[in-house]
C-alpha cells in the first residue's frame, strides 16, 4: 500500500518527460505467490534534452531482479532501486536505448484490486491510474504513448485462457504443462490501458461487421457456467458499436474486441485497449437474476467502455489532471446513446436526478472541485460525480450552444486532429471554437471553476404594455480555496407557456441574446423583455435541463402546477411537479420540526392521481414523477440543520396522504398494469414494471399493504418485481411476518449467487430506523459477505452510510462508529473502495449539532489512525478541513 507523502500534484507544475517509450515488450510467467516480468523498454531521449539526464521510473511495491541496457546488465553504481522509484543515474549517450527490466510480484497477495491481481482465481490487471508501475518500473504517466507486445506464458491447467491487448499473434505449448500466447497491439497507448487477463473462464462469441465491412471477432469471458448470462451484454455491445458509427463515424480498430468480467473489481468497468474488463455486475444479466435497473445499467457500461476506444484510447489525457476529457464526454456519449436507445425524456430525467444525488452534494460539500481540477493529492479520489457527470453535463451545453451540426463538425475535427495524442482539455475547447468561430473563454469557465451556479429569477408582465419581463442574477457560491468566482456563461433553455399549454410568442426580445429557446447568460444581471406578449404566461425554466445550476424562482404555486400538467416539456414538467413536492416536503419539514402533524395541499395529491393515470405519459415516466424525493435530495434543497428522522417524517406523511387520496385508482391501475406475456427488458416493458412497483409502494402504505406486497413477492416472475417488493415489504413493513418470510426465501433461493445475495444485502442495509445498526454488524458476519470483495462492501456498508439516512445518521452517533471502524478495516486491504466509502461522511456540516459532533468525531478518528493510505487521508482531512 501507498503511504501518504503530503505531495501535492499542481497542473501547473505539467511537463513533458525527458524519456519516451516508443516500444514495450513484456513476457509475464505467471505464477499466484511469484510472477516474474521482464519488461524489454525502447527508450529515447526527448529532442533537446542533455545526454546525462538520468531516467526516473515509477514503480509501486516492485521487486527488482535485474536490470540491463542494450544487453549488459547494469553495474549497481549505476541505477538506484526503491519500491517506488527506479533511477538509471547515466544513461547511454545514444538517442535510443534498450532497457531490460526484470521484477518479481504476488498477485496472490495484491488485495488493493490494483496492478495485477486475482479474482477467483482469475489473474487480471487493473492499471488506471497509476496501476501500471505495480507490475514494473516504467514512466507510468498517460502522456507516454507505447507500441505493446506481450508474452504471457502460464500452467495450462491453470489458466487455458490467455489475453491482452491487441490482436492475437502466436500461442503454443511449452513443456512442463505450461503454454503461451504473444498479443500485439499496433495502436500506441498509454500505460493505464495495459491489460492482461488469464484463467479458467467461459466464452461466448459473436462477430461484427463495421461499416467499412472489416469482420470483428466480439468475445465476452465469464464464470465458466455463466455464459448464458452475456447475453444482454454481447447485443448491448453490438448496439454500441452500431451507434457510435451512426451518430459519430467512429468505427472499431482492431481485430478483435473481448470483454471480461470478474467478481473483484474496484470500479464498474475499464476500458483497456481491445481488452474490457467489467465488473461481472455490469455483464451477467437475465430475468431471474437481474432487475431492470441492471440491465440498464449494463447497457450504459458497455457502451461506455466500448466509447472510450475513441474518446480516451485514440485520444487520451496528457496527464492525470485531463481526466474528464476522456470521463465527462464519454459519459456524454454513453447518455446520447442511450436516449436514443430507450426514451430521450426518461433517460434526460433520470441523469438529472442522479446528478443531483450525486453531483451536486459533492460540488456543495468539502469535495467540491472543479470538473478540470488544478491540485490532486491521490488521483484515484478524483473518479468523480464532477468530473463524470458534471463533465458530461458540459459537453452537453457546448452542444447546445452551438447547435448539433457545428458540435458535430467540432467532434470531427478533434477526432481527426487529435487522433494518437495524449490532449488537453483547451485542445478539446479549441476546436469548438474553430469551427463555430466563436469564442469559448468564458464558457470555459465550466471546466475550471466548481460550485453549482445559481440563478435568481423572478418575472411580470405588464398587460397594458404587452410585456413580459424576466430579472435574472447569477451567482456562484465559494467553495474550498475558491471563494471568489468569475460569472458564468449560461445557456437557459426557456419557454413562455400560455393557455393549455401553447407556447405564447413575442415580437421582440431585449437584454440578453436569446436564440432557439436558449437566453444565454452571461452577466451578473439580466433583465430579460418580451415584447408583443400579450397574454400572461407561465415561464417554463432551464427546459431539458439545458445548464447544471440551481434555480431560485419566484412563481406562485398556481404556475407550478399549470406547468407539471401542461408544460410541453417533458423534463420541465417533471421538474415543475418535484418542485411541488420538494417545496411541500420541506415545509412537512419544519412543521414536524414544530411538534406538529405535516398537512398538504389536497391539490398535490389529485395531481399525483391524475399524473400515475395519465395514459398519454409513458409508464417509466410516470414513475418518476411519482417517486418522492429521495431523503437526501430533501436534506439537501433543505442545507443546513439537517435531522433526517424529521426529513423521514414528512416524507411518509406525504406519501401515505398520497395513498389514501388515491386508493382506488392506484389498485386498479396496479392491477391493470400487471404483465402476463413474456419476459422481455425493453424500456416499455420496464417502464410498466416501473409504475407497478411504484404504486406498490405507496398501496403498502394502506390497509393490506404487507399481504398485498406479499402476494406480488411469492408471484413475481422476474428480478425486478422479486426486488421491487422485498425493498417495499423490508422498508415499510419491518419485522412483520411477511417481511421476514420474503427475507428468508430470497436468501435460500439465491444461496450461492453472490450477485443476486448483494440486493438481499443492500435491501436490509437500507431498512430505515435505528435498528438497521445491529442488522449490519449480523451481515457482515454472514457467509457470503467478505470486506475483501468490493461489490460486497458496497451492497452492505455502501448503501448503509450513504443511502440509508435514518439508520446511518442514528442520533446517538453509533452508526459513524461502525462506519469509522469499517472504513479502516476495509483500507488495510484496499485504500481505493475504502477512500470511495469515506466520502459518505462528506455533507456532516449539514446536519443539526448533536449529530454533527457525533460524525465529526468519528472523521477525528479516521483522521489519527496509524499509516494511513493516500487515499483515505486526503478524502478525510479535505473533508474535515
Ligand atoms: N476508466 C474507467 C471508466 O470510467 C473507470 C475506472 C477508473 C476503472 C479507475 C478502474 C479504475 O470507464
Ligand atoms: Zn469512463
Amino acid at each position: 500500500m501507498r503511504t501518504d507523502t503530503g505531495h501535492v500534484f499542481k497542473l501547473e507544475d505539467y511537463r513533458p518527460s525527458d524519456y519516451l517509450i516508443p516500444a514495450t515488450s513484456l513476457d509475464f510467467r505467471l505464477s499466484p505467490d511469484a510472477t516474474h516480468v521482464t519488461a524489454l523498454l525502447t527508450i529515447e531521449r526527448r529532442e533537446g534534452v542533455a545526454a546525462a539526464a538520468p531516467l526516473v521510473l515509477d514503480g509501486d511495491g516492485l521487486t527488482l531482479l535485474g536490470v540491463a541496457i542494450d544487453g549488459r546488465a547494469l553495474p549497481a553504481g549505476d541505477y538506484e532501486a526503491t519500491q517506488d522509484r527506479l533511477t538509471i543515474l547515466k544513461p547511454p549517450a545514444a538517442q535510443s536505448f534498450e532497457l531490460r527490466l526484470e521484477t518479481e510480484i504476488a498477485p496472490s497477495r495484491n488485495e488493493a484490486l490494483m496492478g495485477l491481481y486475482r479474482s477467483s482465481n482469475v489473474y487480471c490487471t487493473q492499471c488506471e491510474a497509476e496501476g501500471f508501475r505495480r507490475i514494473t518500473y516504467f514512466l507510468d504517466r498517460p502522456d507516454i504513448l507505447s507500441v505493446y507486445t506481450v508474452r504471457i506464458e502460464a500452467s495450462h491447467n491453470e489458466a487455458p485462457l490467455l489475453l491482452s491487448n491487441g490482436n492475437p499473434v502466436e500461442r503454443g505449448a511449452l513443456a512442463n504443462g505450461r503454454h503461451y500466447a504473444v498479443w500485439h497491439d499496433p495502436f500506441p497507448k498509454p500505460s493505464y490501458l495495459f491489460a492482461l487477463v488469464a484463467g479458467a473462464l467461459g466464452k461466448v462469441t459473436d462477430s461484427f461487421s463495421t461499416m467499412s465491412g472489416r469482420e470483428v471477432e466480439l468475445g465476452i469471458y465469464v464464470e465458466p457456467g455463466k455464459e448464458r448470462l452475456a447475453g444482454y451484454a454481447m447485443d448491448a455491445l453490438k448496439r454500441s458499436m452500431k451507434w457510435d458509427e451512426e451518430a459519430f463515424g467512429r468505427e472499431y480498430d482492431l481485430d478483435v474486441f473481448n470483454i471480461v468480467a470478474v467478481s473483484d473489481f474496484n470500479m464498474g468497468a475499464m476500458e483497456n485497449k481491445g481488452l474490457n474488463v467489467f465488473n461481472d455486475k455490469y455483464v451477467l444479466a437475465d430475468e431471474e437474476t437481474a432487475t431492470d435497473a441492471d440491465f440498464a445499467n449494463i447497457e450504459a457500461i458497455i457502451a461506455h467502455e466500448y466509447f472510450h476506444n475513441w474518446t480516451g484510447n485514440r485520444i487520451t489525457c496528457r496527464d492525470w489532471f485531463q481526466l474528464c476529457l476522456k470521463e465527462g464526454l464519454t459519459v456524454y456519449r454513453d447518455h446520447e446513446f442511450s436516449a436514443d436507445q430507450r426514451s430521450r425524456a426518461v433517460k434526460r430525467i433520470a441523469e438529472v436526478r442522479t446528478l443531483r444525488a450525486h453531483q451536486f452534494p459533492e460540488d456543495q460539500g468539502p469535495l467540491a472541485h472543479p470538473v478540470r481540477p488544478r491540485r490532486y493529492r491521490e488521483i484515484n479520489n478524483f473518479y468523480t460525480a464532477t468530473v463524470y457527470e458534471k463533465g458530461s453535463e458540459v459537453v452537453r451545453m457546448i452542444r447546445t450552444i452551438l447547435g448539433p451540426e457545428t458540435f458535430r463538425a467540432g467532434m470531427d475535427l478533434y477526432f481527426e486532429r487529435h487522433d494518437g495524442e495524449a490532449a488537453t482539455i483547451e485542445d478539446f475547447l479549441k476546436v469548438f471554437e474553430d469551427v463555430s468561430g466563436r469564442d469559448l473563454a468564458q464558457f470555459a469557465l465550466w471546466y475550471h471553476q466548481a460550485g453549482t451556479p445559481n440563478l435568481t429569477v423572478s418575472s411580470a408582465h405588464n398587460a397594458a404594455a404587452k410585456e413580459f419581463t424576466l430579472e435574472i442574477e447569477q451567482s456562484v457560491p465559494a467553495t474550498p480555496s475558491e471563494s471568489r468566482k468569475r460569472l458564468m456563461h449560461i445557456p437557459l433553455a426557456f419557454g413562455l407557456v400560455g393557455a393549455g399549454g401553447k407556447p405564447v410568442t413575442w415580437t421582440a426580445v431585449e437584454g440578453a441574446t436569446v436564440d432557439d429557446g436558449v437566453i444565454h447568460i452571461r452577466k451578473r444581471r439580466h433583465t430579460v423583455r418580451f415584447t408583443g406578449v400579450s397574454e400572461r404566461p407561465s415561464v417554463s425554466l432551464n427546459r431539458g435541463f439545458s445548464a447544471p445550476i440551481t434555480l431560485s424562482v419566484q412563481q406562485k404555486p398556481e404556475d407550478q402546477f399549470f406547468l407539471a400538467a401542461h408544460d410541453s416539456d417533458a423534463f420541465s414538467r417533471w421538474q415543475a411537479f418535484n418542485t411541488l413536492l420538494t417545496d411541500a416536503l420541506i415545509a412537512a419539514f419544519r412543521q414536524v420540526l414544530g411538534g406538529k402533524q405535516p398537512v398538504f395541499v389536497t391539490k398535490l395529491a389529485e395531481l399525483a392521481g391524475r399524473i400515475a393515470g395519465d395514459g398519454m405519459l409513458e409508464p417509466a415516466y410516470r414513475a418518476l414523477a411519482l417517486a418522492l424525493p429521495g431523503e437526501a435530495d430533501i436534506a439537501r434543497d433543505i442545507g443546513k440543520g439537517i435531522d433526517p428522522d424529521a426529513i423521514f417524517a414528512a416524507r411518509e406523511a406525504l406519501a401515505r396522504t398520497i395513498a389514501e387520496a388515491n386508493h382506488e385508482a392506484f389498485l386498479a391501475l396496479y392491477e391493470d398494469l400487471a404483465d402476463n406475456g413474456p419476459f422481455s427488458p425493453d424500456a416499455a416493458s420496464a417502464g410498466r414494471r416501473a409504475l407497478r412497483n411504484t404504486l406498490l409502494d405507496y398501496l403498502a402504505l394502506l390497509p393490506g399493504g404487507a399481504t398485498l406486497a406479499a402476494r406480488h413477492f411469492n408471484a413475481a416472475t422476474n428480478m425486478t418485481d422479486r426486488a421491487g417488493a422485498l425493498t417495499v415489504l423490508a422498508h415499510r413493513h419491518s419485522g412483520t411476518a411477511e417481511a421476514e418470510q420474503a427475507l428468508a426465501a430470497f436468501e435460500a433461493r439465491y444461496r450461492g449467487d453472490a450477485l443476486v445475495l448483494d440486493k438481499w444485502f443492500q435491501i436490509q442495509a437500507g431498512v430505515p430506523g435505528a435498528k438497521t445498526l445491529e442488522k449490519v454488524r449480523a451481515l457482515m458476519r454472514h457467509p457470503a459477505f467478505s470486506i475483501a470483495n468490493p461489490n460486497r462492501v458496497r451492497s452492505l456498508i455502501g448503501t448503509f452510510s450513504s443511502a440509508n439516512q435514518t439508520g446511518f445518521h442514528r442520533p446517538d452517533g453509533e452508526g459513524y462508529r461502525l462506519f469509522a471502524e469499517t472504513v479502516l478495516e476495509v483500507e488495510k486491504r484496499n485504500p481505493q473502495v475504502a477512500a470511495r466509502l469515506a466520502t459518505a461522511l462528506r455533507s456532516w456540516r449539514a446536519l443539526e449539532p448533536g449529530r454533527q459532533a457525533k460524525a465529526k468525531q468519528a472523521l477525528l478518528d479516521m483522521a489519527k489512525a496509524e499509516n494511513l493510505s493516500a487515499d483515505l487521508r486526503d478524502i478525510v482531512e479535505r473533508t474535515l478541513a
